[in-house]
């Protein structure tokens, strides 16, 4: 029989061959360091991106997936082989309003009709932000629209519906704030924004199965150090970057450099800080979700530190 000894050679080069795959929105500035990393830095076989997030984790050929932490947690409740590995950003979200419409402070937002994206991380940060103020859900209106990342903007995005008067203020991620703020003029809109509030943690996710199997393993530790060697770019000399990223996503420079140092660059901390900051969004997740909280024994085995330390090691 020559077929099996053949079959089995396919079987053991197709395991070789296979190259990291990472699943991620490419519309966003959160998931460029992906890109980059791949591209200059990265020393495995290959590794493509494709279109998804944490929740492509349930397709098998999918090692790493990057989302921020909301959605992060929403997966986790049916999948607890998730596994948070890394921190590739960390991003100030910022609400923009219209002060015609009489807003100076936060409180101001009683009965306005306020811009997000309901179920998304931006929704978690205009609840949080608000209820910080002391306004509960029933005290504004919710609007849901598009995002825009660069001018001209359509009718239905938010910095639109804000400068057609059709909301009073929006809070989502960036550069559609930013463009919120030019549509209207500076001197015409109050910023708000607070990072122990609220601020994406956009992350890396893997699955308990994936970082058991060495080979798999080995990959995600290389891609990790990849992507540390393009956080000190990012940080560092983003004078390099601006062009790639701008391009990347679609977005134009000037605007891109004035909403880079909300951006936090990797890889943060896996530690205590991150576990009491996902147990405070739990507070609030668990009770819109109408799930019970997970305790701070999950979040602990959510979060998994140890490939930061094998790419420490080095
Ligand atoms: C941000 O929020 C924290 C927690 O509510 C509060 O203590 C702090 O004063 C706020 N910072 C600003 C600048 O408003
Ligand atoms: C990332 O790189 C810095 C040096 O730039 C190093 O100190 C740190 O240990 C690295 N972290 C990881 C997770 O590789």
């Amino acid at each position: 029989m020559r077929l099996f000894p053949l079959f089995s050679l396919a079987a053991l080069f197709g395991t070789q061959a296979k190259c990291l795959r990472v699943a991620c929105s490419q519309s966003w500035i959160e998931h460029t360091p992906i890109a980059y990393a791949i591209k200059n830095f990265y020393k495995g076989d290959t590794a493509t991106i494709v279109n998804g997030g944490v929740a492509s984790l349930s397709d098998k050929t999918v090692d790493l997936g990057a989302n921020a932490e909301t959605q992060g947690l929403k997966n986790y409740v049916r999948n607890k082989n998730y596994r948070l590995i890394g921190i590739i950003v960390e991003v100030t979200y910022r609400l923009v309003a219209n002060k015609a419409a009489g807003i100076q402070t936060l409180a101001d937002l009683k009965g306005k009709r306020i811009g997000t994206m309901p179920g998304s991380s931006a929704e978690v940060f205009v609840r949080q932000l608000l209820s910080s103020a002391g306004l509960s859900q029933q005290d504004y209106t919710v609007v849901s629209g598009d995002v825009c990342m660069r001018a001209p903007c359509g009718a239905n995005s938010f910095p639109q519906q804000l400068k057609n008067r059709k909301i009073d203020a929006f809070g989502i991620w960036e550069t559609a704030v930013e463009l919120g703020i030019e549509a209207l003029g500076e001197a015409n809109v109050a910023v708000f924004k607070n990072a122990s509030i609220y601020r994406e943690v956009y992350s890396l996710y893997s699955t308990a199965e994936k970082l058991n199997d060495a080979g798999t393993r080995k990959k995600i530790v290389q891609f990790v150090r990849a992507l540390n060697q393009t956080y000190d770019v990012f940080k560092n000399q983003p004078d390099k970057v601006y062009s790639t990223v701008a391009q990347t996503v679609g977005v134009d420079v000037p605007v891109l450099k004035k909403v880079w140092d909300d951006h936090k660059w990797g890889p943060g901390s896996l530690g205590q800080d991150l576990i009491d900051y996902l147990a405070y969004e739990e507070q609030y997740l668990s009770k819109a979700d109408r799930r019970q909280a997970f305790t701070r024994a999950d979040l602990a085995k959510f979060v998994d530190p140890t490939v930061y330390q094998d790419a420490m090691k080095g």
